[in-house]
Formats: C-alpha cells, structure tokens, sequence
C-alpha cells in the first residue's frame, strides 16, 4: 500500500494520451486550443479589471463575477498548458507528482465553480423573487460568507481527493487516456485498494453536483414564473435570453463533468469521455465570461464609462502639457 516500500513506481512518470489525431490536424488543433485559452484568460481578465474599476458594479453579483473570473483563470492555466506542450512536442510524459498537482487544481476549481454558480443562482432568485428583502439577506457578510465557503469547500474536497491517490500505488499501468490527469481515469489505474475514493467521489459529486444543479434549476423556475407574473412583454424577453443562456452555462457545466463522474459504467467509450472533458475544461470558462457579463448592459455601460475617463484623462494631460 505504501508508495515508498512496495515494488510499483509509485513515483515514476506517467503518460498522458491526450487524442489519437493526425499530424495533419495537429497543428490546427493546437491552434484552436491555443486561440480558446487566450480567449479564456483575456476575456476573464477584462471581467476582473472592470468590476475592480467601475464602482457602479460594486454589487454581489458581479462579486460573484470576479470571483468566477479568478477561479476561471486558475482552473484553464491548470489543464490547458500542458495539454498544449504535449500536443505540440508528441511528449506525453508526466511527473507523478506533477499529475497529483494537476488533479489538485482540477477538482478545487470544478468544486469551487459548482458552489460560486449556486450562489449566484442564489443571489438572483432573491433579487427577483424577493426583491424588498435583498439587501437584508445579501448583505455584505453574506456575500462574503458564500464566497469563502465557496472556495475553502473546493480547497478541502481537493485536498482530501489529492491526498488518498497520492497514496495508492501504481503498478500495471502508467498510461492515462486522458489529455489531463482526471480523477476518475487516474484511480481506475491504481492497483491498491480505491473503492473508499470511489464512494467518496460519488458522495462529493452528489453534495457538490446534483445537489446544487437542483437548487439552480428549482431557483430558475421560480424567477421565470415570477417574470410572467410582473414584467411587460418587452422587459420579459430580455430577461429570458439572460436567463436561457445562463442555464445554458450551467447545464454544460454540471451536466457534463456528473454524466461522466456519476454514471457507473456509463455507455460513453473514454474518447467520448474526452470530448465531454473538453467542453468543460475549455469551453465553458470561455463561454462564462461572454455568458454572465458581456451581454450585459450594466457591464457594457461600465466599459464605456471607464473608456471615456481614460480618454478625458489623456486629453487634459495633453492640455496642460502644452500649456
Ligand atoms: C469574491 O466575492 C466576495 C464576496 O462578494 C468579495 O468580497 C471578494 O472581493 C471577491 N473576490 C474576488 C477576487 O473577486
């Protein structure tokens, strides 16, 4: 069982397989993805500095946002570099420990996704639900609470999973078919004893996952019944397209990584398996940038504002230049 006294490379160097393309398609893939991760960190970071300048966007939800944001930045940098390297030099190689890092970061940023998603779910359905009680029930601590929770949740899952792989060994097989070092694929590797991760990760995946899906679906319901109840037709449909893009988002998000985790000996061959994992390591923290914020008007406004301060700045430092 121990990693340091059995005859198992426990240690060793592990393989990552990432996709069986061609070397024709390599390059354009590695494009692509290279394209999406820019995309992902700039968009992201445009979020943070606007909520972090504009003060008209001091509120919860976009609180929310630049939380979001970070932990987008965090979770991308931890997979797709990588994937990346290895796409682009064919070395498919991968540290042991290097892998249990990866794995940390996955899982603290997927678990701190699933509850910051809640809690903005949350922090909508008061505001529009329960509109004359916002401000007592969002207040300042509570935002604050939520978003800790958020975070030390997700770091403690994290670290629990980390720990129990890093202590199982690993004989037959070092090769992961995975383009990261996912949770699920790697424990299937292990040669000791993980049925008590599998129940753990089951149990996590229940508390963390469904369990949060449900209440953001059971909240969407509420405020799209309380929208046909009060707003004018126009009004209405602006606040359905919000809304049907968010649970877009968020359908992605915790459908995709529950389907692959939860259901046992599900039909989807690993490859599928891989394909799922893309769209939720790439796509959606691309998408969530475009998705919570940029369609947004409030943000929009921000943006222009913050635009014309610059340009009046510049112009008034040109102004007294000259004179
Ligand atoms: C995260 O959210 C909390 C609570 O709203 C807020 O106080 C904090 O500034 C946010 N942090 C970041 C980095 O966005």
């Amino acid at each position: 069982m121990n990693p340091y006294f059995d005859n198992c490379t426990a240690w060793g160097d592990f393989h990552l397989l990432s996709f069986s393309i061609s070397a024709d398609f390599q390059i354009l893939f590695f494009n692509g993805i290279l394209l999406m991760y820019s995309l992902t960190l700039l968009g992201n970071l445009v979020i943070i500095c606007l909520i972090s300048l504009a003060s008209q966007l001091h509120i919860p939800m976009y609180y929310f946002l630049c939380n979001l944001s970070v932990q987008d930045i965090v979770y991308v940098s931890a997979i797709l570099p990588k994937f990346l390297a290895i796409t682009i030099t064919r070395d498919s190689r991968i540290a042991f420990p290097g892998c249990i890092t990866q794995m940390f970061f996955f899982t603290f940023c997927v678990g701190t996704e699933f509850l910051l998603l809640t809690s903005m779910a949350y922090d909508r359905y008061v505001a529009i639900c329960v509109p004359l009680h916002y401000t007592i029930i969002m207040s300042k601590e509570m935002c604050i609470l939520l978003a800790l929770a958020s975070w030390l949740v997700g770091f403690l899952t994290a670290l629990i999973h980390s720990l129990l792989v890093s202590f199982a060994s690993f004989c037959s097989s070092q090769d992961i078919n995975h383009f990261y070092c996912d949770l699920k694929t790697v424990i299937r590797l292990a040669s000791s004893e993980t049925s008590h991760i599998n129940t753990l990760l089951f149990v996590v995946c229940v508390v963390l996952g469904l369990f949060p899906f449900l209440l953001i679906l059971t909240s969407y319901i509420f405020i799209i019944s309380t929208i046909i109840k009060i707003r004018s037709s126009s009004g209405r449909g602006k606040v359905f397209s919000s809304c049907s893009s968010h649970l877009t988002v968020v359908i992605l998000f915790y459908g995709t990584p529950l389907s692959s985790y939860m259901i046992p000996g599900s039909e989807h061959s690993q490859e599928q398996d891989k394909m799922l994992s893309l769209l939720y390591t790439a796509v959606v923290p691309f998408l969530n940038p475009l998705v919570y914020s940029l369609r947004n008007q409030e943000v929009l406004t921000a943006m222009k504002n913050i635009n014309e301060k610059y340009f009046m700045f510049q112009r008034e430092a040109t102004n007294t230049k000259n004179h």
